[in-house]
């Protein structure tokens, strides 16, 4: 078992400290991530394109996530870690069912899904065959070639009503954690009070109830492409475990993210 559950991310929810997140993807940044006490490692689906070297998330496959996955919990084998479902892996309950058990059974404490009202189902299906559910909303990076493009989420008020509805209907289904991804500050604040479940965001202001990035961009080795959101904190501690223990204590503090990080 994890040394840290979803019950205690709850209670970090209810005594407002932030939850803290890195994506993970080998076994020595996974125990590094340990020691320095990392909250949650997500094997995410951005290995396509931080290790693969594609434009999208798009190719990755389940298979690939499973190997990560045991990477990483070889390296980090009481951290609570959560792996990413692919594109087009979890399109039926059924289908999502047999994927995810291929993630769990290579260590992962829960599983992540893109998506709104078309997933309650699948959530409902997952969670009651054991398989603990992130929800994701606001930018779905799986659905970029829907979108046409990477672009801030929810400014206008139908959006975000449909996105806090659709936040609120995932938990009645089951879902125990919700990344939000690009949006404006005011509505990752507006749902992380709308659900119990604890809300990370990313590039969703600094009112969510944590903060995930992906290992990658805050080590600064995306050179081509920085979102606004992302901070490089090597620059400043010089070194990779001064990087990380520099992102926990400013998440920890509400340092990060600054107004220069988030959307309006
Ligand atoms: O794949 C990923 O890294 C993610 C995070 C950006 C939340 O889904
Ligand atoms: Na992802």
């Amino acid at each position: 078992m994890a040394n840290i559950s979803i019950a205690q991310l709850r209670k970090k929810k209810l005594n407002q400290q932030k939850i803290t997140a890195l994506t993970a993807y080998d076994a020595t940044f996974a125990r590094l991530f340990a020691k320095l006490g990392v909250d949650v490692m997500l094997v995410g689906d951005s290995l396509g394109n931080v290790l693969q070297g594609h434009d999208s998330t798009v190719p990755v496959t389940n298979d690939d996530i499973a190997y990560h996955t045991r990477c990483v919990r070889r390296g980090a084998p009481e951290s609570f870690i959560i792996a990413d479902m692919p594109f087009m892996t979890y399109s039926s309950p059924e289908q999502a069912c047999e994927h995810a058990a291929v993630l769990m059974q290579a260590g992962a404490n829960m599983v992540k899904l893109e998506g709104g009202e078309w997933l309650f189902d699948t959530v409902n299906a997952l969670t009651t065959r054991g398989v603990p559910v992130c929800a994701h909303l606001g930018l779905l990076p799986q659905s970029v070639n829907v979108l046409g493009g990477y672009k801030v989420q929810g400014r206008d008020d139908e959006q975000a009503n449909t996105l806090i509805s659709h936040a609120k209907g995932l938990e009645h289904a089951g879902a125990q954690l919700l990344v939000v991804e690009c949006i404006p500050t005011a509505l990752g604040e507006r749902v992380a009070q709308a659900v119990e479940m604890p809300v990370i965001g990313i590039g969703a202001g600094k009112n969510t109830d944590g903060q995930i990035l992906v290992m990658h961009d805050m080590l600064g080795l995306n050179s081509d492409y920085l979102p606004k959101f992302v901070k490089n904190f090597l620059a400043d501690s010089g070194s990779i475990e001064g990087a990380v223990q520099t992102f926990i204590d400013d998440v920890t503090t509400g340092a990060f993210p600054g107004p220069e990080h988030s959307f309006d």
